[in-house]
């Protein structure tokens, strides 16, 4: 009985001691920069022209839900699906991740819709999906996952 009381009480430390790392861990890997080290410096200096308002996430949040279909992989909480069918290699990018928002400068975001993200299901949508316009707004719609 008290054998049973105290494993009990082990189970409940152990999730405890587990869960906050389970839920919040940052694959270290997703910080790495995706943009070749010959180009990031420049693309660091891209700045977004848009302000952060409330009306121009809306026009970032219904183009990441509908013509550039972001949500299919990345999810209609940013978390970015885990089991996306055939998705091989690397996840769609978890934009709830504050690690990873930190470390990204705009302009490296903008880097990869233009480029995508080479081996990996991330491709470009800049010209043929979205406008730099339109993926500026998106930037601000996925930035706002982070806040
Ligand atoms: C077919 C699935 C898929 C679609 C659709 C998709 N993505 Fe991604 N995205 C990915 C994957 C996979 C990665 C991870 C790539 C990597 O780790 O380099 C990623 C990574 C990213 C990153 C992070 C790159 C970095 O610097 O870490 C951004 C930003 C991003 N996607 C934005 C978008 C936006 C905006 C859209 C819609 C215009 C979109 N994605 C559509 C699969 C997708």
């Amino acid at each position: 009985m008290i054998g049973n009381k105290i494993s009990l009480w082990v189970f409940f430390a152990l999730c405890l001691g587990f869960w906050p790392g389970w839920i919040e861990a940052t694959d270290s890997e997703v910080l790495n920069p995706r943009v070749p080290s010959d180009q990031i410096e420049e693309a660091k200096t891209w700045v977004n022209p848009f302000p952060s308002t409330q009306e121009n996430i809306e026009k970032g949040k219904v183009l990441f839900h509908g013509k550039a279909f972001c949500v299919t992989c990345h999810g209609r909480d940013g978390r970015g699906y885990i089991d996306v069918p055939g998705l091989v290699g690397k996840l769609p990018r978890n934009f709830t991740d504050k690690a990873w928002q930190a470390v990204r400068k705009d302009g490296e975001l903008l880097w990869i819709l233009k480029n995508g993200s080479e081996g990996t299901a991330m491709a470009s949508f800049i010209p043929l999906v979205l406008t730099e316009e339109e993926a500026w707004h998106v930037i601000l719609y996925v930035r706002s996952f982070g806040k």
